[in-house]
């Protein structure tokens, strides 16, 4: 009280300063503080270097010395006020900014277009459930296969092409590891498992050191076919594929087989459907011909039964075998192989309406 009474007479500071310092107190808590701009006004006006806080901190030079104790305590805690108020503030109007963007939950959520089926998943499907309806199931096998699955159970010579570097991917050589070349290499895992009958389709991604181009790509998709039992002929190859052919490309579709060569059929043969583009009266896509080449088949070759341990005198059988990006090529009329490849939108959806 003493010193107080001493300070007023002699230097009026020290109850200048306190009742100050409470001024500005309150006026710092009444300071509307509701948005990022009044914080700034806030922080300006109390805390900035120009604001309030330190005009008080220069103001105390002047404090008389048995006053700067009390009078600098008031000042620290209206220091510690402000910008506790401030950080406080500041924290609540980053929530409030925070949740109105990311998590208001009543938002309507932004729709994505839908994607569609590409046309080599539709083909295959199709395929599928054509000889799915004539009692086939689907078979399936690895890609990386060993040599006596994709050539010497098939009846492949030893010198045989399709053993080189040049013509299949190999992984590992003796004992030979491969990319499967053809699902041929299916059949024969099947018919390893399974005692005849045996009808399965065979659906499947292959490889062969190919350049690739508008005709030719180093992977790319088939689809096999192999029915083995007591009396299956020629005959009944015949029709199941006419009946397929008709079911993918049209009623009026008539089909040729023209004689071939495959290691693993015994006969073989190509076979080739009437253009459906022309109807057989000859255009470009058909080379004028009038017939398009869509697979190969033939009879299993006994030799191949017997590497399995199917009695060839028992039984029969016959197989088939085509490429999904050839048959999908001649249904859209697609040109180039590379764009089933490409992921291009403009390609892809132009399949949307298909199911
Ligand atoms: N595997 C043959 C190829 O990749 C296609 C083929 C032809 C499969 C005749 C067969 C068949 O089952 O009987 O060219």
């Amino acid at each position: 009280m003493k010193n107080q009474l001493f300070s007023w007479f002699n230097n009026q500071i020290p109850i200048h300063m306190l009742q100050k310092i409470d001024e500005i107190r309150e006026r710092a808590k009444s300071a509307a503080i509701e948005s990022i701009e009044e914080l700034e006004q806030y922080r300006l006006q109390f805390l900035s270097k120009k604001g309030v806080l330190n005009q008080l901190f220069a103001d105390f030079k002047n404090v008389a010395l048995d006053d700067k104790k009390s009078v600098g305590q008031s000042i620290n805690d209206l220091k510690t006020f402000l910008q506790e108020r401030f950080d406080e503030r500041k924290l609540a109007l980053e929530q409030v900014s925070d949740s109105s963007t990311k998590t208001d939950l009543t938002r309507p959520s932004t729709s994505l277009p839908w994607g569609t089926r590409h046309p080599i998943s539709l083909v295959r499907k199709e395929i599928n459930d054509i000889f799915g309806r004539m009692g086939y199931v689907i078979a399936d096998g690895p890609e990386i296969e060993d040599d006596w699955h994709v050539f010497s159970a098939l009846n492949f010579a030893e010198e045989h092409p399709a053993r080189d570097m040049q013509d299949t991917f190999f992984i590992q050589q003796k004992p030979d590891i491969l990319l499967r070349t053809h699902t041929s290499s299916i059949q024969v895992r099947t018919m390893e498992n399974q005692k005849p009958p045996i009808r399965v389709i065979c659906p499947g991604r292959v490889f062969r050191n190919e350049a690739i181009s508008a005709r030719a790509h180093c992977i790319f998709h088939q689809i096999e076919g192999l029915y083995i039992d007591k009396d299956v002929s020629f005959a009944d190859m015949k029709q199941t594929l006419l009946v397929f052919a008709r079911e993918m490309f049209g009623e009026k579709t008539e089909i040729r087989l023209r004689p071939s060569f495959f290691p693993f059929t015994e006969p073989s043969a190509e076979m080739d459907v009437s253009c459906s583009i022309c109807g057989g009266k000859g255009c470009n896509v058909c080379k004028y011909s009038g017939w398009l080449e869509i697979m190969g088949c033939g009879m299993v070759d006994p030799n191949v039964l017997k590497e399995v341990n199917i009695d060839p005198e028992v039984y029969t059988g016959f197989a088939f075998g085509m490429g999904v990006e050839r048959i999908a090529m001649l249904k859209y009329q697609i040109k180039d192989l590379r764009l089933y490849f490409e992921n291009d939108l403009r390609f892809l959806e132009q399949f949307s309406k298909q199911v």
